[in-house]
């Protein structure tokens, strides 16, 4: 029998790139959209990652019995003090789409040296009533001079991977799993499911 986990996510994007990451393992992945889930609009208003994460799983959790995860995640510049971090989604919304964030970045980037950037995610599970589950994925690379590519969403067009060698936006969803801050922290929960778990593979 398959396993069946629900994404608390809207996100197309974010849905495929955990669905093909799970699917392989007999892990069926819905979407709030699949299930027809209405979450009321919840304010990711915590200080880290992993508080937004539970934040949104919680929520989910309360209208389905299957158990959820929900990740949180962002994109954080060195020598922008860390910017746009927990509020990555919200930098790109403020200024109409991820295009002009990153026309933005690029700009704030011109006369500095140092590139280095990072993507980290949080992934909570909630299952029933037991403790929620963090499981954590960072990918390390630098910002691009220019974007290129048009694979992946948000920021993957100038985030070049030190992992892949490439822009995220360079790489097939498969290629993108196996360096992605993403990819790194579902890793890290298919290990757990997997002991939990004998359906899984
Ligand atoms: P969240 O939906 O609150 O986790 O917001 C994450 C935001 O971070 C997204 O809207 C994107 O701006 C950015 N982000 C997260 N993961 C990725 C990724 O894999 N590629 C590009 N941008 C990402």
């Amino acid at each position: 029998m398959n396993f069946e986990i629900v994404l608390a996510t809207n996100n197309k994007h974010k849905l495929q790139e955990v669905r093909s990451f799970l699917s392989p393992h007999k892990i069926v992945v819905y979407g709030l959209n699949d299930l027809n889930l209405k979450v009321e609009d919840v304010e990711e208003n915590a200080s880290t990652y992993q508080g937004n994460a539970l934040i949104k799983a919680q929520a989910v959790a309360k209208l389905t019995s299957f158990p959820v995860i929900a990740d949180d995640s962002g994109l954080e510049i060195e020598a922008l003090d860390n910017i746009p971090g927990l509020k990555s989604a919200r930098f790109a919304s403020s200024l109409g789409g991820h295009d002009n964030a990153i026309k933005e970045i690029l700009k704030r980037l011109e006369d500095k040296n140092n590139r280095k950037a990072r993507f980290i995610c949080d992934i909570v599970l909630v299952n029933d009533g037991d403790k929620p589950l963090l499981f954590e994925g960072i990918a390390e690379g630098e910002i691009t001079k220019e974007r290129d590519g048009n694979g992946g969403f948000g920021y993957d067009p100038i985030f070049y991977s030190y992992d892949a060698k490439k822009r995220f936006s360079e790489l097939s969803e498969e290629e993108k799993n196996r360096v992605s801050h993403r990819g790194k922290a579902l890793y890290k929960l298919l290990t757990y499911l997997r002991i939990t778990h004998q359906s899984i593979k």
